[in-house]
């Protein structure tokens, strides 16, 4: 077989496709995990995960193919340093458990096709909801994983969002959709003369950060529970709604920004923080899946820097310019 054309490309797609359901089958049987520092016998991780010992050893030689446990010379399955990030202390194991171990999100990802031709969101095709509403009405263990899983993937780009903000030195940030509030709580660090809202649904809230509940900065943050499609805080001098436009479409996106725009006072600032498409051409693999995922949860999507700006005039927002961090944009406007 020739294995240096364009078909071996495709080959190797279809390798990497069947290596994900790998992947999740070791993160739903929790391998990574149980496996911890001791090194064990297939028998005893079969007794251990409650799976037929034939099959997990073949499971473990295929993931062990790919540098995902390793065979030790008395024949027992260790970690690698690949498999340890899968451990759920690991960041990297936060959001495999997030992707991957939800039924409903990989049914959605399995169900593109079928959603192409009905031009709607694969997640909305097989449930018949949104993701959101599905995760907080039907599968809390998914909306533990995914918040958590959010606040720990955004955790490391919280200081450079931080610094290009040019952060008033005083007054109210409300942040809308702050999930569990890692970005609000680095923005109050960092000014310690200004307030702050977290603004999100009702069980998110409920489950803020102990340090924005907590002092010292209880003193100087409130927690909101509500819908932003509705309304959100009145009054802040800076409304910052980071990856929650591309969690909706245009419509929805639109109510959200025309929320602030009725909240805010004439100059409040309002800055979306987002991944920016480039205006056309083939995106980098990242931004692709990025675009997709949104699709494929939400029949949303990433967008250019001239979708945003129409977003916001649209709105009744004054759409002044952006600001490039190293892997995000953020989006500016003002409120007339
Ligand atoms: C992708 S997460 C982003 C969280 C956070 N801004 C961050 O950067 O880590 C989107 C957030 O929007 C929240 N959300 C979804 N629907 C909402 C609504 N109708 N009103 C307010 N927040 C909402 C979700 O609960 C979630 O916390």
């Amino acid at each position: 077989m020739n294995h240096e054309g364009p078909d071996d490309s495709v080959s190797q797609m279809l390798v990497h496709l069947r290596a994900a359901h790998l992947l999740r089958a070791a993160v739903v049987l929790d391998l990574a995990d149980t496996l911890e520092d001791e090194a064990l016998s297939v028998a005893d991780l079969a007794v251990r995960t409650g799976t037929d010992p034939g099959v997990l050893g073949r499971l473990l030689a295929a993931l062990a193919s790919f540098g995902v446990f390793t065979l030790t010379e008395d024949g027992r399955y260790a970690h690698t340093a690949l498999s340890r990030t899968m451990c759920s202390t690991h960041p990297v194991g936060r959001i495999l458990a997030q992707d991957l171990k939800s039924d409903a999100t990989w049914q959605a990802w399995s169900n593109l096709a079928a959603a192409a031709k009905e031009g709607r969101s694969p997640f909305a095709v097989v449930h018949g909801t949104d993701f959101y509403s599905y995760i907080s009405e039907h599968d809390p263990e998914q909306a533990a994983n995914f918040h958590q899983a959010m606040n720990n993937a955004t955790e490391e780009d919280n200081g450079d969002v931080v610094a290009a903000l040019g952060l008033p030195a005083t007054g109210l940030v409300v942040d809308v959709g702050g999930g569990r509030g890692g970005l609000l709580r680095d923005v109050l660090r960092a000014a310690p003369e200004l307030r702050g809202v977290l603004f999100d649904v009702e069980g998110v809230i409920a489950d803020a950060l102990p340090e924005l509940v907590s002092d010292p900065l209880a003193s100087r943050c409130e927690t909101v529970a509500g819908d932003a499609l509705a309304a959100v805080p009145e009054g802040a001098d800076l409304y910052l709604l980071r990856f929650i436009l591309h969690n909706w479409g245009d419509e929805d996106c639109v109510r959200i920004l025309e929320s602030c725009a009725r909240a805010a006072k004439p100059g409040s600032r309002i800055v979306v923080v987002e991944v920016l498409l480039e205006k056309s051409g083939t995106p980098d693999a990242y931004t692709a899946m990025a675009d997709m995922g949104m699709f494929v949860l939400f029949g949303s999507q990433e967008r250019t820097e001239a979708e945003y700006a129409g977003l916001f005039e649209r709105a009744g927002l004054e759409y002044r310019g952006s600001t490039a961090t190293e892997s995000l944009h953020l989006f500016e406007a003002v409120a007339r």
